[in-house]
C-alpha cells in the first residue's frame, strides 16, 4: 500500500446494500491506480439516513454513493445540489468538499450515455425518436440524460399512464406520454429503445413487447444487468439490433464519483468488466 499518499475513504449507503457491486468496482480502481484508501458498504436504515449523511465528515469520508432507498431522502441532507441532480430529482453521490460542506450529484445520467457511447462511439441522441419504457426512479435520470444530449422526441410508455404524464409535464418537451397498450406502435421509426422497467430482471416476468415495428438500425438498451442479456436484448439481438446491457451504466456511473473522491477519472476496462461479471 502506498503509505505516502493520503488515506481516502468512501462507500455506498443503502438498505439493503450487501449485494452492491460498487465496492468491487471502486476497490479495483484504488488498487489499479496505486491509491491509498478503501470503499466500504454502509448499510443504513431509512430512519437513520439523516445521521448517517451528516456523520460522513466526522468519520473522515471523502463522500459516498447513495443508493436505494435513499436517493431522494438524502437530497435535503446535503448543503448543495448539482443542477443536473436537481433536475433528475435524486442524488447518487455525496462529496465532502474541502470547505466543509456536502455536495450532492447524480452520475446516473452520465453513466447511461457513456454506456451507449462505449457500445457505439458515433451514437447520437438526435438520430431519431426514442422510446423509453418505464417511468420509475431509474427512468428519471435516463430521460434527463437523453433530453440534455439533444433527443428531439421521447415517447415515454408506462403501465401507469399517470406517472408517464407526470414526468412528461415535469420535464416538458421532447417527452410525450404514451399509453402502455401503444408500446409497439411507439417503436415505429425509433432509433433507440430503452427498458427502465424491472421486467426481464432475474426472478421477474419478461417484458411483453414485439419488436416488429422497430427499425433494424435501432439500438436496444436495457438498464438491467442481472441477467446481462434480458429476454428483450436476446430478441433484439436475434433481429440484428445492436444491444447495450445495464452493466455499462453501472460501471460508468461510478467513474465521475471516483474522480470526485480520489482525483482520478478511472477507466472501464475489459478486466473490470470481467471482474464485475464474475459477481453477477
Ligand atoms: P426503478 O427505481 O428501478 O425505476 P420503480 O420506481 O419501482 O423502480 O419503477 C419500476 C418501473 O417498472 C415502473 O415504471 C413500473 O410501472 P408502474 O409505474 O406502472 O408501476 C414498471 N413495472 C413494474 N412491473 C411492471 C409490470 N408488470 N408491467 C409493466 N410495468 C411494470
Amino acid at each position: 500500500m502506498a503509505t505516502d499518499k493520503p488515506y481516502i475513504l468512501a462507500g455506498v449507503m443503502g438498505w439493503p446494500v450487501a449485494h452492491s457491486r460498487s465496492p468491487a468496482i471502486h476497490n479495483h480502481w484504488i488498487r489499479h491506480y496505486g491509491l491509498n484508501g478503501s470503499y466500504v458498504l454502509l448499510p443504513v436504515q431509512p430512519e437513520r439516513i439523516n445521521d448517517a449523511v451528516r456523520g460522513l465528515r466526522a468519520l473522515g469520508f471523502a463522500g459516498c454513493n447513495i443508493t436505494i432507498p435513499h436517493k431522494v431522502a438524502a437530497m435535503p441532507l446535503v448543503d448543495r445540489i448539482d443542477p443536473l441532480a436537481a433536475r433528475i430529482g435524486a442524488i447518487n453521490t455525496v462529496v465532502a468538499e474541502p470547505d466543509g460542506t456536502l455536495a450532492g450529484y447524480n452520475t446516473d445520467a452520465y453513466g447511461y450515455i457513456q454506456s451507449l457511447l462505449d457500445a457505439q462511439p458515433d451514437w447520437r441522441a438526435d438520430a431519431g425518436p426514442v422510446t423509453v419504457l418505464g417511468a420509475g426512479g431509474a427512468a428519471r435520470a435516463i430521460l434527463v440524460a437523453l433530453a440534455e444530449r439533444g433527443a428531439r422526441e421521447i415517447r415515454l410508455c408506462n403501465r401507469s399512464l399517470d406517472k408517464a404524464q407526470a414526468l412528461a409535464s415535469e420535464f416538458g418537451a421532447p417527452i410525450r406520454a404514451v399509453p402502455w397498450e401503444q408500446r409497439e406502435e411507439a417503436l415505429e421509426g425509433c432509433a433507440l429503445l430503452v427498458n427502465t422497467t424491472s421486467l426481464g430482471m432475474k426472478g421477474q416476468a419478461p417484458l411483453d413487447i414485439a419488436l416488429d415495428r422497430l427499425p433494424r438500425h435501432a439500438l436496444v438498451s436495457d438498464i438491467i444487468y442481472v441477467p446481462l442479456e434480458t429476454p428483450l436484448l436476446a430478441a433484439a439481438r436475434q433481429r440484428g439490433h445492436a444491444t447495450v446491457n445495464g452493466l455499462g451504466m453501472l460501471l460508468n456511473q461510478a467513474r465521475p464519483a471516483f474522480q470526485h473522491w480520489f482525483g482520478v477519472m478511472p477507466e472501464v476496462t475489459a478486466e473490470l468488466r470481467r471482474l464485475v461479471e464474475a459477481t453477477l
